[in-house]
């Protein structure tokens, strides 16, 4: 077990390219099935999300290998549609082996995925989807094994899920009939599956808005046919939302290189309303809090565009420390507040009330050892330890890991005091 090392207290100032995003990374990488070929997937995050999901893809009989930040993925060799139980529960997006396993070979196995514990999250929407597109679904003992002739048609989702739009996306590119889902959710991430499912020759359009068609390919040859293509994944907007967190919490002031503005409009808003002064151009931002940080007002976790509950635990960082009080409802999973017991071991005042929790600004943070519970709240407990007094443990550092690569390597390129260390037995409590 690792824990980061943090000594509080050191603005944040310098320049950070952003990384790829994890959220498009894995579902691309459970499209290379969808068909044979070799992909150059370039921008790729190494994360354990990532690694666990190329476990995952080697198991079905792909090969991975990886040059610098560029992973080559070979699908050509996979003979598989069984995907083993115990990858199956290490990430929640093993889910998206469904619909890649569908397009390509008609037929798949998998187990009720696993993923950060932040609430229930169900997968009736995946398999309901799916049923609807015709193929047959049987659930035993946790066991979900799909398989079928994929007819197509017009399926309309009760809540728009980033994981189902994909999923579905993909199952529906076996489809005899050409498929339209509606009420689709619309983050930039689906933007970016779309443009790999076109960039390996699939026809799909739409994503971005609430409706998209996947024409249906059964009996055509792209999937027996191998192809060789390369692929850059979009940029992490929520990796940017949180060291962005971390140098205005700090006082500090950064530019960011390779970010659209456009795609982080509803967090910058928050940021400004808390006294950041944000400067954007294409693909930059820079950012800076002349004064001490206000409060966020109310804030609202909603799908894109509203702001991002990946961002929410990072953002209740931010407010333990500004003026007034802030109260932020998170809307999208139901025990995503789990940092918060940690935060209030540093002095922050908060209290939840079912969906809400109510964060009244301290003046100071004390360094403590804490322990991170998932992924996005361990990065919001490092923000912590950087704007803390004194020394901050963040237990468990592999939680972070799962979705950031080497968060204590860029927060160090911007002049912060952390380190990632392995827990000897003595130090571990
Ligand atoms: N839901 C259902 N039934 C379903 C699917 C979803 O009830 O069949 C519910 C969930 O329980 C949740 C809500 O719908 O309450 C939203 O879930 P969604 O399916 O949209 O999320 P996801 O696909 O499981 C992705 C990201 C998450 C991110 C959410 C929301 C990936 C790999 N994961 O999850 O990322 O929080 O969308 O934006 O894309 C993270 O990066 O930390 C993370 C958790």
């Amino acid at each position: 077990m690792e824990s980061y090392y943090i000594e509080g207290g050191v603005p944040l100032r310098g320049e950070y390219r952003v990384k790829g995003a994890k959220n498009s990374a894995l579902p691309i990488l459970a499209a290379t099935i969808c068909r044979a070929g070799v992909y150059e997937i370039y921008d790729c995050p190494k994360i354990g999300d990532v690694f666990a999901m190329l476990e995952i893809l080697k198991s079905l009989g792909a090969k991975t290998i990886w040059e610098d930040d560029c992973l080559i993925v070979d699908s050509r060799n996979v003979d598989d549609y069984a995907v083993p139980e115990s990858l199956m529960s290490e990430i929640r997006s093993s889910i998206f082996l469904m619909g890649s396993l569908l397009a390509r070979g008609g037929e798949a196995v998998i187990y009720r995925p696993g993923g950060c514990d932040i609430g229930r999250r169900p997968i009736d929407i995946h398999i309901a989807g799916l049923e609807q597109l015709g193929f047959e679904v049987d659930i035993l003992d946790g066991k979900i094994r799909c398989k079928g002739i994929c007819h197509g048609g017009k399926i309309t989702m009760p809540y728009p899920s980033v994981g189902a739009t994909e999923n579905l996306m993909m199952a529906a590119l076996a489809g005899k009939g050409d498929t339209i889902l509606e009420n689709c959710a619309i983050e930039p991430e689906i933007v970016d599956l779309q443009g790999f499912l076109r960039n390996i020759g699939f026809q799909v359009f739409g994503a971005g808005t609430d409706t998209i068609f996947v024409k249906g390919s059964y009996g055509n040859s792209l999937s027996k046919n191998s192809i060789e293509r390369m692929y850059f994944v979009i940029e992490d907007r929520i990796e940017a939302a949180t060291y962005m967190a971390a140098v205005i919490g700090t006082g500090g002031r950064a530019v960011f290189r390779n970010i659209r503005p456009n795609i982080m409009k509803s967090v910058l808003d928050v940021y400004e309303r808390m006294g950041a002064i944000v400067r954007t151009s294409d693909n930059m931002i820079e950012l800076w809090v002349p004064k001490d940080l206000k409060n966020a007002g109310i804030v609202v976790t909603q799908p894109y565009p509203g702001f991002p509950t990946d961002c929410q635990p990072q953002l209740m960082t931010l407010c333990a420390k500004a003026k007034g009080l802030s109260t932020i409802r998170e809307e999208i999973f139901e025990s995503r507040f789990e940092h918060k017991n940690q935060l209030i071991k540093m002095g922050a005042d908060i209290e939840t009330c079912g969906k809400n929790a109510i964060i009244r600004g301290t003046e100071i943070l004390h360094g403590r050892e804490v322990k991170a519970m998932d992924l996005r709240g361990g990065a919001a407990l490092v923000i912590a330890g950087l704007m803390a007094e004194g020394t901050t443990i963040v237990r468990d550092a592999f939680h972070v890991q799962r979705g950031y690569e080497d968060l204590e390597k860029g927060i160090k390129l911007l002049g912060g005091l952390i380190e990632r260390k392995r827990e000897s037995k003595k130090e571990k409590t």
